[in-house]
């Protein structure tokens, strides 16, 4: 499944912000925001794309993912990054530690009462001024997945949520919420939401 996760990304462009104006937008606000600040992580990378990019801009940043098969690819993709296999919900993270935390396209995948625990987690591990970034489905639904990626069987949730319901949970982590961008479904995709919050200095 991660081969071909990574395959679509090179051959159709899956996950490329550079092809979504408004998802590299996002991620470029991100960057400015915390590019001098400290290091970065960027939390179920998958193959790496949006890594292996911010490190092209000169952040200091690297990857996590839980599956080992994702971080090959990342690795054989981006060689010049650091990443690393982890479940984002046993991260070894300092305090204040890092700049910015990334959850892209990742935090869907966690159940809905491991959520809040994970944001904490990532709140206590940025520095004052830091920024989380994360982008997710929305909906209210847990869609089981049984096909992914070019027909190969798969069983996962994805658990959707609103964007209100969202915030919330951002909030209660102890982030101050400072921008939040709707993506209505189109042909391709269903709605998503993307939302950058920030640890008050
Ligand atoms: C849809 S992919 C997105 C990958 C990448 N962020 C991107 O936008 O191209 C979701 C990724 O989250 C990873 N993932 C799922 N659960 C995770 C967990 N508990 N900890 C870390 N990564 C996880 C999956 O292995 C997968 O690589």
């Amino acid at each position: 499944m991660a081969d071909n996760y990574a395959d679509m990304v090179l051959t159709t462009g899956m996950g490329d912000i550079r092809r979504d104006p408004w998802l590299k937008a996002s991620i470029d606000a991100f960057a400015d925001t915390v590019g001098d600040l400290g290091p970065v992580l960027d939390v179920g990378c998958g193959p790496g794309t949006v890594t292996g990019y911010l490190a092209e801009r000169g952040l200091d940043v690297s990857g996590v993912d839980l599956s080992s098969r994702m971080i090959e690819n990342a690795r054989r993709l981006h060689p010049g990054c650091r990443f690393s296999v982890a479940s984002a919900t046993d991260l070894d993270l300092g305090e204040a530690s890092l700049g910015g935390v990334l959850g892209w396209w990742s935090l869907f995948n966690l159940p809905r009462d491991i959520l809040p625990q994970v944001l904490a987690h990532f709140a206590r591990a940025l520095m004052p001024g830091g920024h989380f970034l994360t982008a997710t489905h929305v909906g209210d639904e847990d869609a089981v997945r049984t096909e992914a990626y070019g027909g190969v069987s798969v069983r996962w949730t994805t658990h959707k949520w609103r964007p209100e319901q969202l915030v919330d949970l951002i909030e209660q982590a102890g982030l101050r919420p400072v921008a939040e961008l709707r993506l209505p479904a189109d042909e391709t995709r269903g709605p998503g939401v993307v939302i950058m919050a920030k640890r008050p200095a």
